[in-house]
């Protein structure tokens, strides 16, 4: 994993920024970081006003100590959109990865609210607002979070299936946000998805061989006398009997269907795909099937796949990396068994803590998250987990956190160090 960028807008500096400073260092308890607001991201420029409270101890933060402390950008300001600054403990940082395969850069998806007599739009629903991550070739990358929280907003936006409202989303070296009908055509045969509904997402008056076969002509593949054994081919690597493929979606179980699905996306031999609650629509007793099949496809082929899921039981079975997403915006993203084993973001702690441990002799603190989660159209400013969270402080409204390394490949969204 590669370090994040900080490319979030710097505003001038006003005095209401030095006022900001001002207020941030006064309302900063005891046990936290040491914040100030800087005009540069550089640390060496600091200009407010000098640091309080500098009791931060390294295994508050979670941070393996050396004794070292570095000066980090933790978040922007809402008044001024300034950086604000904090002194943390500094760790020696996850080594640079091969180039992504994918790269998604401050991608937004905001809904416009038409409303009033004209059909003016009044306000807007911020699905996705600010996402940033790469997916290396041949990881599987879950992306977990409560309903709303804009998974499969994210998870249609890359394929362009949902056009972006701003952002970048860089496969293989080119910025699917910026490419032509032409240009999108060919870069889908390579980005795939699988949808969580496979009787919604199969058109119930073709055979599954015209389902599957349609996928192969969009693209020009397998055509004439080769289309109907690639067919049979996918659907036995699929679990599906080959002459099966002269039946219609009704006539399989929802299992099967899903596996025609799984078949229709791979049609294209694939790079990179998106598997939008692949399972959460079937019995219990199948799911791990699929969940099984899935896995092995992925290892054979070398396939990338963003595994999109509220079941953090099964994104840890399966995922190398997991993305937590809240209220629009990515919350944390570490390796799986460090993201259960040591959360760094009070989210995901709470997240969790509702999980279902599959060790009964762990018992795990339940967190319960008060209230339901805020509306999109109207999100809580500064930290938009902070009316929910146990640790919020009265800066968390203050201060945009920013997704920042906080150990090794781990990155979080928090402005608090002294916490977890
Ligand atoms: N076409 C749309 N028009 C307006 N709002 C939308 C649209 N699609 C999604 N939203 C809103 O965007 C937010 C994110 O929705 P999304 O479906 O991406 O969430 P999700 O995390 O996938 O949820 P779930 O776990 O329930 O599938 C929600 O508030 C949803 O109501
Ligand atoms: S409310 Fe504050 S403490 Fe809680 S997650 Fe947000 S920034 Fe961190
Ligand atoms: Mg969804």
């Amino acid at each position: 994993m590669t370090r994040m960028d900080n490319d979030t807008p710097q505003g001038p500096q006003t005095d209401a920024a030095t006022r900001t400073g001002a207020t941030i260092t006064e309302i900063i308890p005891g046990p936290a970081a040491t914040l100030t607001v800087s005009d540069n991201v550089s640390a060496s420029q600091t200009t407010a006003p000098a640091p309080v409270s500098a009791d931060v101890t390294a295994s508050a933060a979670g941070v393996q100590p050396s004794g070292a402390m570095q000066t980090v950008m933790i978040g922007t300001s809402v008044q001024t959109g300034e950086p604000v600054m904090a002194e943390v403990p500094a760790f020696t940082a996850a080594g640079e990865r091969s180039e992504p395969l994918l790269s998604v850069r401050n991608l937004q998806k905001h809904f416009p609210i038409k409303g009033g007599f004209f059909g003016r739009t009044v306000g807007s629903v911020k699905a996705v607002d600010g996402v940033d991550f790469d997916l290396f070739r041949g990881e599987v990358v879950g992306l977990v979070g409560e309903s709303g929280s804009g998974k499969t907003t994210v998870g249609r936006t890359l394929l362009r299936l949902v056009e972006p409202t701003g952002g970048d989303v860089i496969f293989k070296g080119q910025d699917v946000v910026k490419m032509n009908k032409r240009q999108l055509r060919e870069v889908r045969r390579d980005m795939q998805i699988i949808f969580q509904d496979p009787f919604a997402s199969l058109d119930p008056r073709m055979t599954v061989e015209e389902v599957i076969g349609e996928a192969l002509d969009i693209h020009k593949l397998h055509q004439g006398a080769e289309r109907k054994p690639r067919v049979a081919e996918l659907l036995q690597r699929v679990g599906i009997r080959p002459e099966q493929m002269v039946r219609y979606p009704h006539e399989f179980s929802g299992g099967q269907r899903q596996r025609i699905g799984i078949a229709r996306a791979l049609a294209v031999s694939p790079d990179f795909i998106v598997a939008d609650e692949p399972v959460s629509a079937l019995d219990v007793s199948i799911q791990a099937q699929v969940v099984n099949l899935l896995q092995d496809l992925q290892q054979e082929l070398g396939l990338t796949v963003l595994f999109i899921a509220h079941d953090l039981l099964v994104v840890e079975y399966i995922c190398d990396r997991i993305i937590v997403m809240y209220l629009g915006k990515i919350m944390e993203i570490a390796p799986s068994h460090q993201l259960n084993n040591d959360p760094q973001h009070p989210y995901t702690e709470a997240l969790l803590s509702a999980a279902p441990v599959p060790d009964p002799t762990i018992k795990r603190q339940r967190i319960i998250l008060e209230g339901d989660i805020p509306s999109p159209i109207n999100p809580p400013s500064g930290c938009v987990f902070r009316t929910r969270c146990r640790y919020a402080i009265p800066q968390c409204a203050e201060v945009v956190p920013a997704l920042r390394e906080v150990k090794p490949g781990q990155f979080k969204a928090c402005i608090r160090d002294d916490i977890l």
